[in-house]
């Protein structure tokens, strides 16, 4: 057999490699000292913070947070809702630009979301309610401070004076307890109530039942110990101011008894009526999860509703906002504020509940996981997380402003 000259391309003869070509793959990087900003900098996602959240913090007060109720069905569905669904792209679309700015209840935010209300902020981070209305303003988005927030009305419009301040209200049939509430939400230049309807009676979180959680946490042997390897959690928390609540001067007690003080199981449509009636300002019901209670809200005077089962958080097996909120928009888009709230993780999850017909949506775990991480810096890098992701997701979706976003862009599997 003759032989036959060699094929092998010049490019893959083998050689001694030559030091000119090695430098521009050498990329070592001095070593850096393990600090908060690069923890956060190392999150790219909200379960990167929530990651390191749960690292930070100590069992009951993440597990408050991160827990729903009961089985936790409802949590686990809204998310999976998010990840069942497929974005329609459009291409060739010039999308060089990414205008992000949403319209909302008379004011313009500079995202698509806003900060949802959190009950004992600060416990899951000594800067709580102070973090979430001082990042809020700084992006130029709304921030809710709850009724059960742990810092008072007064404190956050003086910590965030140039932010947008929402108040969530727990109405009472006791009206001159949530007289006063507004009153001072009003004097203190909160320009949206959100009132929350779905909370007849405390859901039933099983986690907090089982770790024995009590507010402000109790000093027992189990928590010295967690402190031991939370050492930072414990240190803000002791070296702070101690929770103050929004509403109420002095509590102490598990959450449930806390919850069931604060909730009205004699609420009704009146009891609406009236509020419409005392604040003056935009008004908004949390907590709607049909068609026919978004409609009637409206009727009684709202001018909009947040679609929200609380995320998962009280009744377990509650209607899945994602699904429901097409059979809203139907009925209420243009007349009434849409506004979204359960399950949000990522900036392609608004994008996608803005496309089904939301005006606006909330974050709540999402910012919460955030502030465990890092405190005020943490909130910043949730907003930074989502706004990034919202953005790269539209312009792969060929869409270059929200209003443009629509039904033909998702479909829900
Ligand atoms: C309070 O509203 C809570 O969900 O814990």
């Amino acid at each position: 057999m003759s032989q036959q000259p060699s094929r092998r391309p010049d490019a893959l003869r083998r050689r001694i490699p030559k030091i000119a070509d090695l430098t521009p793959l050498l990329k070592f990087k001095a070593p850096t000292l393990p600090s908060a900003h690069n923890r956060l900098q190392s999150a790219n996602t909200i379960a990167d913070l929530r990651a390191i959240a749960k690292r930070r913090t100590p069992k009951a007060p993440f597990d408050y947070t991160d827990g729903a109720a009961e089985e936790e069905i409802t949590l686990n569905r809204a998310r999976a809702s998010f990840r069942d669904l497929e974005f329609r792209p459009g291409v060739l679309r010039d999308v060089s630009t990414v205008d992000l700015t949403t319209p909302i209840l008379g004011a313009t935010s500079a995202l698509p979301f806003g900060i949802a209300p959190t009950g004992f902020t600060r416990m899951m981070q000594s800067e709580g309610e102070y973090a979430g209305s001082q990042a809020a303003e700084r992006a130029g988005i709304p921030y809710t401070l709850s009724t059960m927030g742990t810092a008072s009305i007064e404190d956050v419009a003086k910590a965030a004076p140039n932010g947008r301040n929402w108040f969530q209200l727990y109405l009472w049939t006791d009206r001159d307890r949530s007289l006063d509430l507004i009153e001072r939400a009003a004097r203190a230049g909160y320009d949206t109530l959100m009132v929350t309807v779905d909370t007849a009676v405390a859901g039933a979180r099983l986690r907090d039942v089982r770790n024995g959680m009590t507010i402000p946490p109790a000093l027992t042997a189990k928590t010295v110990l967690d402190a031991s390897y939370r050492p930072a959690w414990w240190f803000n928390f002791l070296t702070h101011e101690p929770l103050n609540f929004a509403s109420l001067s002095n509590f102490a007690g598990t959450p449930s008894e806390l919850i069931n003080s604060m909730f009205d199981p004699t609420l009704t449509y009146d009891d609406l009526d009236w509020l419409r009636k005392v604040w003056k300002g935009k008004l908004v019901v949390k907590g709607i999860q049909t068609v026919d209670d978004a409609k009637k809200a409206v009727d009684h005077g709202a001018d909009g509703i947040v679609i929200s089962n609380h995320g998962g958080r009280q009744l377990d097996r509650a209607p899945i906002p994602l699904h429901l909120l097409p059979d809203v928009a139907a009925q209420l888009k243009g007349r009434a504020a849409i506004i979204f709230d359960t399950g949000i993780m990522s900036g392609g999850d608004v994008i996608a509940a803005m496309a089904l017909g939301a005006d606006f949506t909330l974050i709540g775990r999402a910012y919460l996981y955030g502030l465990m991480a890092g405190g005020r810096a943490g909130v910043d890098r949730t907003i930074e997380i989502l706004s990034t992701q919202a953005s790269r997701t539209m312009q792969l979706l060929g869409v270059s402003r929200i209003t443009d976003l629509g039904p033909e862009h998702v479909r829900l599997l």
